[in-house]
């Protein structure tokens, strides 16, 4: 489904010599054994999650369509990013569906929040709150006021019924408000953390609602585990991937730039750069994840890239099929100069942009260049891509010998933030 070019510094003498490190650490994930074990739910996820849950999201899911206008998303970080990237990728920029999704809850901005209150006001709105701890405060506040909102406008009732929360199973001050409000509930399952949470309710719910096929991408993400389950670094391209990465990291290329050449998989930008991010980031360790997207960026970052500090490889994602295309139309007085590209696609003009920068990157500039080809962006390639780089994200931490599960550095933020905002016990 994804084909791999890993750069020109890496070559088969240095992937086979990390081969007994990636059998080791693959026996590792397999066995639950490596720090962090227990949050290795995802691994096994396509596989082994809650039908029946799945089905009654499905079924949730047509509800809120037929009977809301729009679905407020409300979460961050894990709780957000899955759903966000996955949506933009499959539905586009500009899309017409009659569901309209908006996402709140990850900014505490008093004009992004109160912007969003307003377009809400006297709208048909549902919520679907996704919390795992259920005390992140930038969801609290405003789920706070969206079901304020919610209960002035439909009252308390019916508002119950216009809510859908995505938590923990058992613990939480969102289950406990579930479990007193009669909330429809899903389970944000224990031992999975939130980057690697987008197969589960946290990204289907959502993304059932604005009509994606939410079976088809867990089927994906089952034939990339199926695919990258196993220690074979001759051919194992998720694991190729993550070692290369590592080599990177150690020969002094300290930031991954994931690239993209359609603005609707930006956000996928924004995942990765919090799964690997938040994974890696810690002990002094880890490459720093950064994202471009081209041609838009090639005329700002461009130059950094092609000349400036040799800091950065490239991992560009190439959409060889877009769902969509449009011809360049023939002018008869051709002042703009552009006929010689009449007749032709856009989407060739995109692909050419993309060689010559590849061309300008690695040869010229140097800089190394890996490319993940993806055939065409449906939910079963998205089920699949993510899996991989999940995979890919653990063993590459396992690597670093790093807890890929954890973030104890996110927690000073919040200390500090907490002692003057006067929380109590900070
Ligand atoms: O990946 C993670 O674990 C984090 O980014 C969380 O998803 C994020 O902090 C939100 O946490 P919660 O779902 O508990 O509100």
């Amino acid at each position: 489904m994804i084909k791999l070019r890993l750069n020109k510094k890496i070559d088969e003498n240095i992937l086979a010599s990390y081969q007994s490190e990636v059998t080791r650490i693959n026996k590792m994930i397999d066995d639950k054994t490596g720090a962090g074990n227990d949050y290795l739910g995802w691994a096994d996820w396509p596989v082994n999650y809650d039908k029946e849950e799945l089905d009654r999201i499905i079924a949730d899911a047509k509800y809120a369509r037929d009977n809301f206008d729009i679905l407020v998303v409300c979460g961050i970080g894990g709780s957000y990013l899955g759903a966000k990237c996955a949506l933009d990728a499959l539905k586009g920029l500009k899309s017409d569906d009659k569901m309209e999704i908006i996402f709140m809850g990850q900014t505490f901005s008093p004009n992004y929040v109160a912007q969003v209150l307003k377009y809400l006001k006297g709208k048909n709105f549902a919520i679907n709150v996704i919390s795992k701890s259920g005390t992140t405060t930038e969801t609290s506040i405003s789920f706070r006021l969206l079901k304020d909102l919610l209960e002035s406008q439909v009252g308390k009732e019916k508002a119950k019924k216009a809510i859908y929360a995505t938590t923990d199973k058992e613990k939480g001050a969102l289950k406990t408000l579930c479990n007193i409000e009669g909330y429809a509930t899903y389970v944000l399952p224990g031992d999975i953390g939130g980057r690697y949470s987008v197969l589960t309710a946290v990204g289907t719910f959502p993304l059932a609602v604005a009509g994606v096929d939410v079976k088809a991408m867990i089927e994906g993400a089952a034939k990339a585990r199926k695919d990258f389950d196993n220690d074979d670094i001759k051919n194992n391209i998720c694991y190729r991937y993550a070692v290369s990465r590592d080599y990177m990291l150690r020969n002094h290329y300290p930031v991954e730039m994931y690239v993209t050449y359609e603005p609707q998989m930006t956000q996928i930008s924004e995942w990765l750069k919090q799964l690997f991010g938040e994974s890696e980031g810690k002990e002094k360790k880890g490459l720093f994840p950064a994202s471009a997207t081209f041609s838009t960026d090639l005329h700002s970052l461009g130059q950094f890239i092609q000349d400036g500090s040799p800091i950065l490889f490239e991992t560009i994602i190439n959409v060889v099929n877009p769902n969509e295309d449009i011809k360049i139309p023939e002018t008869e007085d051709d002042l703009d100069g552009l006929n010689y590209l009449k007749g032709k696609d856009l989407a060739f003009v995109n692909q050419k942009a993309f060689e010559g920068t590849l061309q300008a990157h690695e040869e010229t500039g140097g800089v190394p260049c890996n490319v993940i080809y993806i055939d065409k962006l449906d939910a079963e390639t998205l089920g699949y891509l993510f899996y991989f780089f999940m995979r890919a994200c653990a063993m590459s931490a396992y690597l670093l010998d790093i807890n890929p599960f954890n973030q104890p550095g996110v927690e000073v933020y919040k200390k500090n933030m907490f002692h003057l905002l006067g929380k109590k016990g900070y």
